[in-house]
């Protein structure tokens, strides 16, 4: 995974902020979690719901997982 570069003040901004990011388990998603986890916004993280181990272990590894809520979610299907 390469590092991205961040504006400061976009990062001194997200504490206490929440953050939704779906398709979040893997890749681009987890990348973003983790940015903004680290920097003190609370992160309410989706994925298919086959990917809840991934998202779960994803929540172990960050560094405030209190601040870190899984829901199981497909953005393709909107009915409730
Ligand atoms: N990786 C790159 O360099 C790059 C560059 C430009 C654009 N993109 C695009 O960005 C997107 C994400 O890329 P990535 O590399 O992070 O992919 P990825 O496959 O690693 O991660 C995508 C995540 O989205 C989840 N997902 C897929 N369908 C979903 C649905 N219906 N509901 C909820 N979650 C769902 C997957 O389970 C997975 O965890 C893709 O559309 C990709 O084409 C990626």
């Amino acid at each position: 995974m390469h590092q991205l570069d961040h504006p400061s003040d976009i990062l001194a901004k997200l504490s206490g902020q929440t953050v939704i990011i779906t398709g979040a388990a893997r890749g681009i998603g987890a990348a973003a979690t983790a940015i903004f986890n680290r920097h003190g916004a609370n992160v309410a993280i989706a994925d298919l719901p086959q990917l809840q181990d991934t998202a779960e272990a994803l929540i172990r590894s960050l560094d405030h997982p209190e601040r870190a809520a899984f829901k199981a979610a497909n953005v393709m299907q909107w009915k409730l």
